[in-house]
């Protein structure tokens, strides 16, 4: 999700250093560009030799170097960069940022650098809460910086507190975040997600294998994207993406009640959740014993909630619908776009490897009402995501 993007990670002299290549692994991994520059202090903690090995860059130390100046200079560093991260930021650092001090390699760039800064402070609790240290980092904030808070837990100083640099999936969450064009701002979004647990007594359920990754990764690329976004999910264990309203329901019909009370209000909605099409016609109150060969289960049906949106859409709002299909794919897919009203309908064929449920990886076809078909390569579900939600705000331009 960041090809194409090149990003300055600055390094302050904190143990939390160590960290930082971790962090440079997982931007590199994500498809960025990255160049480390280093104080003298960082180096001591982590040689530049571990960061220039992970980013495939050579990693800036000295200002005065000029070797290093006649390959790529200081200001063309700082206008380079997409985003600079400074990870880890100790307190001496963010002082100097905020007085406007540059004294240094990392420093000048930070006065030179028009691209968006994020902040990851990281340093013992009592430095943290200094006045000092409080005023800067607001400093920073009104300068415009993103500040990645830091998380609280036991720190190397054998203290324990508010100060350890924060997780390194939350840093991952703000750089796509601050990369990621605004394109869905103001827009009020929401996304069904996981599948419905349907009981038949208080121990045992009807479901189907869904995880949810698909569902949280348009809820997390539609976060990134500046939407206000509501996630309505059926069971999973994955943790509610960074920024999401996370609703948690369990049954087709608690799933129907919050979305239906929801939809009003929403300017999109995409209904990713494997919705059981049955219920139990009754719920044992005790657990069924096994005393019978063979057991009955009396099914009903549950409300179709999509079909319910697309009757109850206005114009203005845009209904996203999945087809999860073992056969004719296009067919089945092109019915449940027209026979529930939506104006998008991604088309999963469940018998592909990489595809549907449980996967990291989806294949699918996007259909619009205007019969254009998008068979799209295999790719992460972030991406398929961001497939869909681009031609969501297309479909707002149109409307507009
Ligand atoms: N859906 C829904 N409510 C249901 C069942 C499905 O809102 N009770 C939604 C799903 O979230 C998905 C779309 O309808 O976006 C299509 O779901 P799918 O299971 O593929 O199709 P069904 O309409 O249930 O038809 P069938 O099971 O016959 O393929």
């Amino acid at each position: 999700m960041l090809n194409d993007k090149s990003i300055l990670l600055g390094v302050s002299g904190g143990i939390a250093a160590y960290k930082s290549a971790e962090l440079v692994r997982l931007l590199v991994k994500a498809g960025a560009s990255v160049r480390v520059v280093m104080t003298a202090n960082a180096a001591q903690f982590v040689t530049p030799l571990t960061f220039q090995t992970l980013s495939g860059n050579p990693v800036g130390t000295d200002l005065f170097s000029l070797e290093a100046e006649s390959r790529i200079g200081h200001i063309h560093q700082a206008r380079l960069a997409d985003l600079v991260i400074l990870a880890p930021a100790t307190a001496n650092l963010i002082a100097k940022m905020a007085a406007g001090i540059a004294d240094d390699y990392l420093t000048t760039i930070l006065l030179a650098t028009t691209a968006p800064v994020l902040v990851c402070p990281a340093m013992n609790s009592k430095m943290w809460e200094h006045p000092a240290t409080q005023r800067n980092i607001n400093t920073l904030a009104e300068m415009g910086h993103a500040i990645c808070e830091p998380a609280s837990g036991p720190l190397a100083c054998r203290e324990e507190g508010a100060g350890r640099l924060a997780d390194l999936g939350d840093i991952m969450e703000w750089a796509f975040k601050i990369l990621s064009p605004p394109t869905l701002a103001g827009k009020n979004v929401l996304v069904s997600a996981g599948p419905t647990w349907e009981r038949f007594d208080p121990v045992r359920f009807l479901s189907n294998p869904s995880t949810g990754k698909m569902g949280y990764a348009l809820a997390r690329v539609a976060a990134w994207r500046r939407a206000n976004v509501r996630l309505v999910s059926g069971p999973t264990p994955l943790e509610a993406p960074f920024g999401v309203e996370r609703i948690s329901v369990s049954t087709a019909a608690e799933m129907r009640e919050r979305i239906a009370a929801l939809a009003p209000a929403m300017d999109a909605i995409v209904m990713a959740a494997a919705v059981s099409d049955y219920r139990p016609a009754e719920t044992a109150r005790q657990k069924l014993k096994k005393s019978l060969d063979r057991q009955t289960l009396l099914l009903e049906p549950t409300q179709d909630i999509l079909a319910e949106l697309g009757k109850n859409k206005t114009d203005s709002q845009v209904l996203v619908g999945f087809a999860a299909e073992t056969e004719k794919l296009l067919e089945n897919a092109k019915d449940k776009l027209i026979r529930k009203n939506l104006d998008l309908i991604v088309a999963n064929d469940l018998t592909k490897e990489g595809s549907g449920f449980g996967t990291d990886t989806n294949e699918v076809i996007i259909l619009d009402r205007n019969g254009t078909i998008s068979d799209l390569p295999p790719s992460s579900k972030e991406e398929v995501a961001a497939q869909v939600w681009d031609r969501v705000e297309r479909i707002f331009a149109c409307v507009k």
